[in-house]
């Protein structure tokens, strides 16, 4: 019999450095904030056995595979488990009576089973009603996005979550063609408004717009600057927070977050004592950014994986 955990197969990406980055991790409650099948959770868990998982994921059929694989290798009694958004994360920890985390980490965007089962609609591969929820309870999809902003809002979408040049043509065409109900009608709408020479180049014309749709449906940028500073409160003194980004908008989220953690938001000039009162909460860890080429070749969604870490610092400093 086919097993829920067989089907939702997804590689955790930079897995090696995810492990370098939590190897002196102390024990306590590690977050997994983006859980999906447990990849990343249950290796972390198999090398420290004094740690606990606090597990968040919006998505039932991501929370029911990684209830299985944390089963399976024997985790589970060491495995709690939330659906939720984490934006909630604050809730959920003190809900589960946590004090502070021993590390945490966001593995942002979609899972390789959500992009890889036709009918939830995020991908241009596969014809299927225009979905795209990662929590299927929500009320917002694709298609109330695809059919209901107007032609700006469309463009602006575009523009924000995929820095997609032809947004405007996009837009419009998108409007005109409306209704628009299936994945295969608006790959075919976008790649007709992409002007010919470009539609050779960098992938299918309409990977942008399927990732822009898909960030607006489920809010992706919009929650994580709140999520992030809210994991970093939580984080016990020492504790790492790691983030892997796979697109620009994310990427720079992340880095923007992180660099007001670091600095305070310090504002005096760089060549002068601090005399704005900032303190500091964090420092940067280095870390490889990607990963390697072997791995980009074996696993492609590593391609673009971004890799930022911070740790929590002992005491909050003064930024200079
Ligand atoms: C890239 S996958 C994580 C894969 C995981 N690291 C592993 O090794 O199996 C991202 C997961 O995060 C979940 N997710 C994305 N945005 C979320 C959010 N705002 N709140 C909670 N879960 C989210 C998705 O449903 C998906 O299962």
């Amino acid at each position: 019999m086919s097993r829920m955990s067989d089907t939702f197969i997804h590689e955790p990406v930079m897995l090696d450095e995810i492990l370098s980055v939590f190897a002196d991790m102390n024990d306590g409650v590690y977050l997994d904030a983006t859980l999906g099948g447990a990849g990343h959770a249950s290796a972390v868990l198999s090398a420290h056995p004094g740690v606990s998982l606090l597990g968040i994921d919006h998505d039932d059929v991501a929370l029911a595979a990684a209830s299985l694989v944390l089963t399976d290798a024997g985790l589970g009694g060491r495995a709690t488990l939330r659906r939720a958004r984490f934006d909630s994360v604050s809730r959920v920890v003190a809900e589960e009576g946590i004090g502070s985390l021993a590390g945490a980490l966001f593995d942002l965007g979609v899972s390789s089973p959500q992009f890889d089962v036709a009918e939830r609609g995020f991908s241009y591969r596969f014809d299927a009603p225009l979905d795209m929820r990662m929590d299927r309870s929500q009320s917002i999809s694709a298609d109330s996005v695809v059919n209901g902003y107007d032609e700006y809002a469309l463009a602006d979408m575009l523009r924000r979550n995929a820095d997609e040049k032809f947004a405007g043509r996009i837009a419009r065409a998108i409007v005109t063609a409306r209704p628009i109900r299936s994945t295969t009608h608006l790959s075919e709408v976008v790649v007709s408004a992409i002007p010919a020479p470009a539609r050779r180049r960098g992938g299918h014309p309409a990977k942008r717009t399927f990732q822009a749709v898909r960030i607006e449906v489920n809010a992706e940028l919009d929650i994580l600057p709140g999520a992030l500073r809210d994991t970093i409160a939580l984080l016990a003194p020492g504790a790492c927070l790691a983030v892997l980004s796979y697109h620009s908008g994310e990427d720079r989220i992340v880095k923007s977050v992180m660099r007001a953690a670091e600095t305070g938001n310090c504002t005096c000039p760089s060549h002068l004592p601090c005399g704005c009162g900032a303190v500091r909460t964090v420092e940067r860890v280095r870390v490889s950014r990607e990963a390697t080429r072997e791995e980009q070749v074996r696993n492609p969604r590593s391609t673009s994986a971004r890799l930022r870490v911070v740790r929590k610092l002992s005491v909050v400093k003064a930024t200079k």
